[in-house]
């Protein structure tokens, strides 16, 4: 069913541990009284603290361990009983470190959006924050897309930016990133409750009346 704004979003939030961006999201709904309705949070770890946060805030929270499945396609098969179950129009993975068979992310295709810690494409995969450092790279950045078969691939709805300094570590910098994380993924919760996010048929993203989708961390450096 084709969300319109004259009724809630439901979204379902994808977890697979601490659950920052979960929480920045849930918060923004609850802060701002968004007509958004949080209808799961899901993580495919049991111990994952977003969990027992999500439950402590009284969201429907369930574990659905990728270990208790035989293969990819049961887990895959079983996450998508759960959500067809709940019919969201959106699935935000926020940090759902499991990669989605095609199946899957054709049953959803243009309903499952994703946040990513690098301006994609560059940086796909894991330890994103080293590979910028590694390359050298002078701004580093997130990415919220929408997935397709292509891991950490598919149409860009926004993006942040944060400076890299010459003396960064991996973690310092992940630590400068995560809060532009939490804006851009809020930012792009707030537009998917206004129906303003078009998918184009050329493969990019349309918000409406939104020139602006990339933030700049204001935080400069001294030379
Ligand atoms: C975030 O930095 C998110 O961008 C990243 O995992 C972290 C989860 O933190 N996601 C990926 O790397 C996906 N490929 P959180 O659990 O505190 O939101």
């Amino acid at each position: 069913m084709e969300h319109t704004p004259e009724r809630p979003l439901r979204v379902a939030i994808l977890i697979s541990g601490r659950g920052s961006n979960m929480q920045a999201l849930a918060q923004a709904v609850a802060a701002e009284a968004l007509p958004v309705d949080i209808c799961t949070v899901v993580s495919n770890r049991a111990d994952a603290a977003g969990l027992a946060w999500a439950r402590g805030q009284g969201l429907p929270a369930v574990a659905l361990a990728h270990r208790d499945y035989p293969s990819r396609e049961a887990f895959d098969a079983a996450l998508q009983a759960h959500l067809d179950a709940l019919a969201p129009d959106y699935i935000l993975l926020a940090g759902f470190m499991r990669v989605l068979g095609a199946d899957f992310v054709q049953h959803f295709a243009g309903r499952i959006i994703n946040i990513h810690p690098s301006l994609l494409p560059a940086f796909p995969g894991l330890h994103t924050h080293q590979q910028a450092l590694a390359q050298g790279v002078q701004w580093h950045g997130c990415t919220v897309h929408f997935i397709t078969p292509v891991l950490d691939h598919g149409p860009i709805i926004a993006q942040g930016v944060v400076p890299v300094r010459h003396d960064d570590t991996p973690d310092a910098l992940a630590a400068r990133l995560l809060p532009m994380e939490h804006q851009v993924f809020v930012q792009t919760l707030r537009w998917l409750a206004q129906g303003r996010v078009r998918l184009l048929a050329d493969g990019r993203v349309r918000v409406a009346d939104a020139p602006q989708r990339a933030w700049l961390g204001a935080t400069f450096f001294e030379s």
